[in-house]
């Protein structure tokens, strides 16, 4: 088995050849001028089992990840397996309107072309590893998160949505703490509102764990709410931090103690690595492709 970290999953790649005791594949990228990029693999990868590392976003990493499969393949690889730390796209997993893309079914089905199996941490929905072609299987980075939560003393979990609320309430039967969720309603990408709701968080450390966290609307709210409602400190953890729109700040002007995120998305808040339940899902699955 051969690993083959892209650009934009270099600590995952890296942690996973550490913790497999596998080599990473020598390759060479760079940008023409006019910001197309290029791969060359040094490394002879005829008839290897390769894994390729590589998040999906933003949309220039799905460019350069449909380039390394491509020769990858070519290089005469016995298998591929691709491993999308975070899968981008994954969030339009349906027509919502008419005449719409299906994006993540879009994303997934090129992304199966030269691929023979697909591994993603935390997909936003599990119906999405259905768009693959090719056997597709997810893992969860929420037994490492909680583990970090719970070196912080964390007594309380919060969802802040009934979505995210099974996350919750296994984060919080690892930490052995109470959990519970909030009521959230999307207005548009930006804009979230948070129904009050009574809360049993006053005086305690309380974490909101959700999968993503994008623009930071949805956990500031659920700050303000906790803070309002007497959290002595509010932690919030997510799985993929993407933090645009100017998500830092507004996340430090809700109050915000502490931010955590894996390195599915490498950002400052990467403290804690999905590396762990990737290793664990690749292992079981590589035998399958070997069998
Ligand atoms: C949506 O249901 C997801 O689980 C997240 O809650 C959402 O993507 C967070 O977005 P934002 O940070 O922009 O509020």
């Amino acid at each position: 088995m051969l690993i083959l970290g892209g650009t934009s999953a270099k600590n995952i790649a890296t942690n996973l050849g550490n913790r497999l005791r596998q080599p990473l594949v020598q390759t060479s990228y760079k940008r023409f001028p006019d910001d197309e990029f290029y791969v060359r693999i040094h490394d002879k990868l005829a008839g290897q089992d390769v894994i390729i590392v590589q998040t999906a976003y933003p949309d220039q990493k799905i460019v350069e990840l449909f380039l390394i499969q491509d020769a990858v393949h070519d290089a005469g690889a016995k298998s591929i397996t691709v491993i999308l730390p975070y899968f981008g796209y994954s969030r339009q997993d349906k027509k919502f309107e008419e005449g719409e893309a299906i994006s993540a079914r879009a994303i997934a089905q090129h992304i199966s072309m030269n691929a023979d199996c697909v591994i993603t941490v935390d997909p936003h929905k599990d119906h999405v590893l259905k768009f693959f072609t090719v056997p597709a299987y997810s893992c969860s980075a929420v037994p490492t998160i909680a583990q970090y939560l719970k070196e912080k003393n964390i007594d309380f979990i919060l969802a802040p949505d009934k979505g995210a609320k099974e996350r919750a309430k296994e984060a919080a039967t690892l930490i052995n703490c109470e959990y519970d969720y909030l009521e959230k309603t999307r207005i548009d990408g930006f804009t979230v509102k948070v129904t009050p709701k009574k809360l049993d968080a006053r005086g305690k450390h309380v974490a909101i764990i959700d999968d993503i966290i994008s623009t930071g609307s949805t956990m500031a709210h659920s700050i303000k709410e906790l803070k309002r409602q007497g959290a002595k400190s509010v932690s919030i953890a997510c799985t993929h931090g993407l933090f645009v729109g100017g998500a830092k700040e507004k996340l430090l002007a809700a109050d915000c103690d502490e931010i955590i995120s894996t390195d599915t998305i490498e950002t400052e808040f990467s403290k804690v690595s999905a590396a762990e339940c990737i290793a664990e899902t690749l292992l079981k699955t590589v035998q399958h492709i070997k069998n």
